[in-house]
């Protein structure tokens, strides 16, 4: 059986080499440099778990580095000075302080785009191909991640933020990665039936892990979380353990986490490797 140690390994491998077919540039490096930090690849680990298969081929890591470059641009241009302005990122400098501001944003740009070249010219058949492009595209834009971080960046400063619209927030800036994670499990094993209840599973998990992200920046250290401790109260963020205390937040984490391994069983997705990563993610430490 190919474990999720291996799948990680293959993962990060399949990603160098597909940054090496890009022309040598200075862009290239950037992306390189964002690329190969220390990502935790849930993303990438989620798309893998949810085919629910032991074995992996390259349509499945051309899907889970799509992603998992899209998550990266995302990350790039977050820490940027005009958005959460950090300095460190998967325990190193971040791109805008490696390379400059200019060189983050096309390095962003790069990964936005050839995530979907990726997709196209990889052997995945044409329905599969639309399918990713769509889900990635809806999952990714101003009706996903980007509309988000709208929200995130139109609210600091607003402790009035009610908790409707918190939760709308978490679901999009990070639950759509993850709910498009999900789908693309399925798309690669040709279940094209209730992919919005996957995507609507992985916005779940996704409001769960952005609430740990919170809760981590609080109660760890830069060394542990590889980026900063002071960021969200720094920039007056809106978060949910700066409007509730640390037990009633471990304690909304707990009951979500019991109701997401509910849903997980009436998707039947429940095979022994979704299981362990569900439990990593509840108990992660970064
Ligand atoms: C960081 O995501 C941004 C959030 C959505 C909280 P991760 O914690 O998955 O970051 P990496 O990919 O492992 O660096
Ligand atoms: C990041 O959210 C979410 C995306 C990049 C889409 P945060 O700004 O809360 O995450 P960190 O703490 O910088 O990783
Ligand atoms: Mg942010
Ligand atoms: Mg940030």
């Amino acid at each position: 059986m190919e474990t999720m140690n291996e799948f990680v390994q293959a993962f990060n491998h399949f990603l160098t080499s597909s940054l090496d077919r890009l022309p040598n540039s200075n862009v290239r490096e950037a992306m390189s440099y964002a690329l190969v930090g220390e990502g935790k690849r849930f993303r990438p680990l989620l798309v893998y778990t949810s085919t629910g298969k032991d074995s992996f081929d390259s349509n499945l890591l051309t899907c889970a580095s799509a992603l998992e470059m899209i998550q990266t641009y995302s990350l790039i241009h977050d820490d940027m000075t005009c958005m959460d302005d950090d300095d460190y990122r998967r325990g190193r400098l971040t791109l805008h302080k490696q390379f400059d501001e200019a060189t983050a944003l096309l390095a962003g740009d790069g990964l936005l785009t050839y995530a979907f070249e990726m997709l196209i010219q990889s052997e995945l058949n044409d329905n599969q191909k639309v399918q990713t492009i769509k889900w990635l595209s809806r999952a990714a834009g101003a009706s996903g991640m980007v509309l988000g971080q709208d929200i995130d960046l139109l609210n600091e400063h607003n402790n009035q933020l009610s908790d409707a619209k918190l939760e709308e927030l978490y679901r999009l800036k990070t639950g759509a990665l993850f709910g498009c994670a999900l789908v693309f499990g399925q798309i690669i094993n040709q279940n094209y039936e209730q992919l919005q209840d996957y995507y609507e599973l992985g916005l779940k998990l996704g409001f769960l892990f952005q609430i740990q992200d919170d809760y981590l920046e609080t109660i760890s250290d830069f060394k542990t979380l590889g980026k900063s401790v002071e960021s969200d109260k720094k920039q007056q963020k809106s978060t949910y353990v700066s409007r509730y205390s640390l037990d009633y937040t471990k304690l909304k984490l707990d009951e979500g986490f019991s109701e997401l391994k509910r849903d997980i069983i009436n998707l039947r997705l429940n095979s022994q490797s979704m299981i362990t990563l569900i439990e990593q993610v509840q108990n992660r430490n970064h």
